[in-house]
Order: structure tokens, then sequence, then C-alpha cells
């Protein structure tokens, strides 16, 4: 089995569906379910003996070291994070917490299990830590897309948490040998994103009738990924990566908020066309996000190159699939935006606790 970490989250959750589509292996799904977690996502998993959750802390160390070696994993594929940068930007303990201490946590969990594996199960072990292009830092309009040799930059709590966290991994591999993989990805979308990220946050207010709120002059260019095109390179990469390496991971698609905004609001007028005017007119310039990272774009010819990974998806078709599924999801939705799922999750869970 695979042993998964913070696979209850948007681009975790993503993963296990679609590990569990191709293939026979079973997933131990391991995540504390903050905020961000959401066992809602993966109701087409009930009763399917081959997903198991647990809920747990990745900074609990004796307790995922005690599901490794009950369960015996081939590989640890690591997504818990806290991930949202304004969330880091208000409040930016809990993200040293779970990203540092925690991926530190886990590594040593994992550290411990894996020198107790014979030599074959050692040798094909694989710890896979999902980070972030934004540890680069920010270009310029003119600069060359990031690669895996760019100097890290991080500039935001979220993205130095994040580059500390790949930094111990890369250290694991070169003082313990533990085999590690890194993958640095831009940013993505697609079903289960939370409202709190801007594609999922345009789509629910405009169709609620709020605000669409634009940090600063809306310039800001991103790079856009649509999530299945993240798992299957993910799932390429602990196939065939090389252990201590870093791939970097993107859609060749780099766009401007305002313009992806803009895109949204014309999708919408034509699937649920407003009474009078259209969704644009809701847009509303507010304050820029402080120290915030005016351009991402990523250069993945290496993960094209030497494992033949390359997305399936446009962003026309990836953001149709995201439009059509939020139109018809609008109930998870409701129930992200009200709480009503974490108040859920405490009652199923309360008496659950520590049961694997
Ligand atoms: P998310 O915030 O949607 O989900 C995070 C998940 O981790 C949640 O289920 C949460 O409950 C769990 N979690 C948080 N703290 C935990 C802890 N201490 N112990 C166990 N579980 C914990 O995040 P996401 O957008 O799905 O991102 C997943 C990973 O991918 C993160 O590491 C993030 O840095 C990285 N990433 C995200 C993007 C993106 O565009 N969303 C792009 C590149 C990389
Ligand atoms: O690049 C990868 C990163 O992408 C991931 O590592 C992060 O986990 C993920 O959250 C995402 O970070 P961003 O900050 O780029 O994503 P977000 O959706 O928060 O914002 C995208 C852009 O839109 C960014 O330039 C800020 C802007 N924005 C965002 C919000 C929430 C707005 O203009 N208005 C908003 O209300």
């Amino acid at each position: 089995m695979i042993f998964v970490t913070g696979g209850a989250g948007f681009i975790g959750s993503n993963f296990v569906l679609d590990w569990l589509a191709q293939s026979q292996e079973p997933v131990l799904n391991y995540d504390k379910l903050t905020y961000a977690g959401n066992l809602k996502n993966l109701a087409a998993l009930d009763g399917d003996a081959r997903h198991l959750f647990v809920r747990g802390d990745i900074c609990d160390k004796d307790k995922v070291l005690a599901l490794l070696r009950q369960h015996r994993p081939r590989a640890i594929v690591h997504f818990a994070a806290e991930s949202h940068v304004d969330r880091s930007i208000l409040g930016p303990g809990a993200f040293i917490e779970t990203n540092v201490n925690g991926t530190f946590s886990l590594l040593e969990a994992a550290r411990a299990y894996w020198g107790e594996l014979d030599a074959e199960a050692k040798a094909a072990f694989r710890f896979l830590h999902v980070s972030t292009d934004e540890v680069y830092g920010t270009l310029g309009p003119e600069d060359p897309p990031f690669s895996e040799t760019t100097a890290y930059a991080p500039n935001s709590p979220y993205s130095a948490s994040k580059a500390a966290s790949d930094h111990l991994v890369r250290a694991y591999h070169h003082t313990y040998g533990l085999p590690v993989l890194t993958t640095n990805c831009s940013n993505n979308y697609g079903p289960y994103h939370f409202p709190e990220k801007l594609i999922p946050l345009i789509i629910s207010n405009a169709l609620a009738g709020k605000p669409l709120p634009i940090y600063g002059d809306g310039q800001q260019v991103r790079d856009w990924l649509y999530v299945s095109d993240h798992c299957a390179a993910i799932r390429r990469v602990l196939d065939a990566g090389r252990p201590g390496e870093t791939y970097n991971v993107g859609g060749w698609n780099e766009m401007a908020n305002l313009d992806v905004v803009h895109i949204l609001c014309d999708m919408l007028d034509r699937a649920r066309p407003k009474a009078a005017g259209s969704y644009r007119d809701q847009i509303t310039f507010v304050q820029d996000r402080p120290g915030h990272d005016r351009r991402y774009a990523i250069d993945a010819r290496k993960l094209e190159r030497e494992l033949g990974w390359k997305p399936a998806e446009t962003f026309e078709s990836g953001i149709a699939k995201t439009v059509d599924w939020y139109l018809t999801h609008q109930a998870w939705v409701d129930d992200v935006r009200s709480g009503a799922y974490l108040t859920w999750m405490e009652q199923n869970y309360a008496h659950r606790e520590g049961n694997a």
C-alpha cells in the first residue's frame, strides 16, 4: 500500500480518487482534518476496503511510526500542509508547525521505518514530497520560467515554510540516504478546490451575487494546471523518478488573474445568465496581498524529457470541467462555506479518534 498524508484536502483527495480509479493498491490516508480537510471529497470511496482513513497529525511522530510499522507501505506521498498564502500572512505559526515541524516529524518516522526494512524493500521505498513553485520567489515579465536549478527565494511565510520542508527532505537524502523525490508544482485548479482560493472563490461568489475581489491591479501572473494532471505527474515521478531529484510540474499556461476572472465571468454568463448585466459587474478591486509575488512560471521540460509527462488538459478544457463541476456540486460549496462539513466531521470522528 501507499501512505498518503493530507489526502482529504484539495489535491490529496483528487490524488486518492485518481489512484484508486487506476490501481488496486490500497491507500492509507492520514489527515488531521483541519478546516481544509473534507471527507465528503472521498464519499465515492465509502465502503471501499482499499481506502483506509486515519485521522492524525503529521507532527505526531509516534502515531505515524506505529502506522507505518503496522501497514508497511512501500511509499509515502506527502501532501499535508497549510496551503493558503493569505492565511500564512495573518497567522504564520500554523505554517511553521505543520509545514516545517510536521515534515520533520514525518521524515523522522519515515527514516526509522525505512531503516527497519530488508534490503529489497529499502531500495524500493520512496518518500515523495509535494511542494510548490512559490519556493522560487517571483519573476519579472521577461524572466525565464523557474527550473529545478533556480535559486530558492521564498517571499511569504507559506512559501518559506515549504522551502524549509524541501530543504529538510533534501537533507534526509544526502545525510541518511532516504530515497526521496520532490515535486514543485504551479497553481492547481479543479474539483474540490477550497473556495478561499481564487478560482473557486470567484465561481462561488459570482453565483452568490457577492463581490469578486481582485488584489491590487489583477495583473499578477500564475501558471495554472488542472489537478488531475498534477496527480498524473506525481504517479509518474513515484514510478520512475530518480531518488534525490526534484521535478518541476506546470501547465505551460501563464495567465493574469484579471484575465482568469474575466473568463470565469463570461463562462458563467453563458451557463447561468443573470437577470440583468454580467458577472463582470461584480468585480471589485481590493487592497493588494502584502509581498504579493508578481509572476510564477514553470519550466516542466525535465519531467517531460526524463519521464515523458505532459499535461493532458488545456486551460480551456480544464476550466470548462471545473466550472461544470462547481455548477453541479453547489451543495458541496454550500456545506464548505457554511462550515456544516466541519460540524459533521466532529460528530462523525470524535468517537473514532485514533482508530486505524
Ligand atoms: P489543502 O489545504 O487543500 O489540503 C491540505 C490537507 O492537509 C487538508 O486535508 C488538511 O486537513 C491536511 N493537513 C493540514 N495540516 C495537517 C497536519 N498537521 N497533519 C495531517 N494533515 C494535515 O492543500 P492542497 O491545495 O491540496 O495542497 C496539497 C499540497 O500540495 C500542499 O503541500 C501544497 O503546498 C502543495 N501544492 C499546492 C498547490 C495548489 O495550487 N493548491 C500547488 C502546488 C503545491
Ligand atoms: O503556485 C502554487 C501555489 O498556488 C500553491 O503552493 C498554494 O498552496 C496555492 O494556494 C496557490 O497560491 P496562490 O497564492 O497563487 O493562490 P490563490 O488562489 O490564493 O491566489 C491566486 C492569485 O489570485 C494570487 O495572485 C492572489 C490572487 N487573488 C487571490 C484571492 C484569494 C485575488 O486577486 N483575489 C482573491 O480573493
